[in-house]
């Protein structure tokens, strides 16, 4: 507005008539100066205005600048006012919050995992010393098959983890129209199992899906139904609505109610798994769930009249490949 008033000004200056229209000098100069004067204190209130309106944002910049992986507990102040830059505070602590969530996920896992790494290495560390403190009397064959054995355990645990970190970078594997009985058919027979397995497949069950995930999710669930089970572990595959649904279920003494859930949860083990088997590590079903939800699917314990029965639901696929790959 004042711009407008100096360029009229002007022009009036420039297209001056004679006599001029705007009387005298003293006239000219004043009109000059308020409009001069006007720009100034527009610029002034505007600079006012919006230095107090984004001091919020200033504030809020400002913690964010001082937030380290080790101070991730802080969070930005909340602007007095309900208005837009609340709502991003409010965004802004939420996402710090996942992120503080998911750094102490990551470092329970380390931890986690180092004490799982360490018992091994500690028992063959004992091992070979008192072995070979000992040389004459020791039996070196029995000693190579007791450190075969932690050996083993080193090597399940370091390829579960390998297999977490491949799921959890979000890595996909190549997805074929499978039929999931046959894989499943194909892969119980490859196993030895200590227990009867009893199968009931329907035909044409199809899934759109990672064979080797799937192997793996069918592994996973057949190594704790076989552990847990008294003699029996039935495997069945059918159409259920619209999913395809793979169960394994065994005759053992099942997971309580109160633990369906923390068994999902990565290192977790129940009482009665540790004395079965100090060997596991409590990753087997993590995966296993990782692996159907990246299926778009579901992996659930439910009810069974005995022992545990573990469900894994896929999506029908709604182009259907052969029946018979
Ligand atoms: N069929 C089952 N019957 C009873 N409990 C089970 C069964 N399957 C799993 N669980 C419980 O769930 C826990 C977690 O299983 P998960 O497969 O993740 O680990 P794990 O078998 O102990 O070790 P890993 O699979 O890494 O060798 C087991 O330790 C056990 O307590
Ligand atoms: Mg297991």
């Amino acid at each position: 507005m004042a711009l407008l008033c100096v360029c009229a000004t002007l022009l009036l200056l420039l297209a001056a008539p004679s006599p001029p229209l705007y009387g005298s000098a003293a006239v000219l100069a004043g009109f000059i100066g308020g409009s001069l004067l006007l720009i100034v204190a527009t610029a002034f209130g505007t600079y006012w205005m919006m230095s107090t309106t984004l001091r919020p944002v200033r504030a809020i910049s400002g913690k964010l600048a001082t937030i380290r992986p080790s101070n991730l507990s802080e969070r930005v102040p909340l602007p007095s006012h309900d208005d837009e830059f609340r709502e991003l505070a409010r965004a802004t602590n939420q996402a710090l919050e996942r992120a503080q969530a998911a750094i102490q996920e990551q470092l329970r896992f380390a931890s986690d995992t180092s004490h799982d790494l360490r018992n091994p290495l500690a028992a063959m560390r004992t091992e070979i010393e008192e072995s070979l403190m000992r040389r004459e009397e020791t039996d070196w064959a029995e000693t190579a098959d007791r450190l075969l054995d932690s050996v083993e355990r080193l090597q399940e645990l370091v390829s579960n983890l390998l297999e977490i970190s491949r799921l959890d970078a979000g890595v996909v594997g190549h997805h074929d129209f499978l039929n999931l009985g046959v894989l499943v058919a194909g892969e119980l027979d490859h196993r030895q199992s200590k227990v009867r397995v009893v199968r009931r497949f329907s035909s044409g069950v199809m899934v759109n899906g990672e064979r080797i995930g799937l192997t793996r999710l069918l592994n996973n669930l057949m190594d704790n139904a076989e552990r847990h089970a008294r003699s029996t572990v039935r495997v069945t595959v059918e159409h259920r609505g619209d999913a395809a649904v793979l169960e394994v279920y065994d005759d053992g003494n099942g997971v309580p109610p109160e633990q369906r859930e923390i068994i999902f949860e990565r290192f977790a083990r129940l009482q009665e798994a540790r004395a079965k088997d100090a060997g596991g590590s409590g990753l087997g079903l993590p995966i296993a769930r990782q692996i159907a939800e990246d299926h778009g699917g579901t992996l659930t314990v439910e009810d069974s009249p005995s022992g545990a029965r573990f469900v894994a639901r896929f999506p029908r696929p709604t182009a259907l490949g052969s029946p018979d790959r």
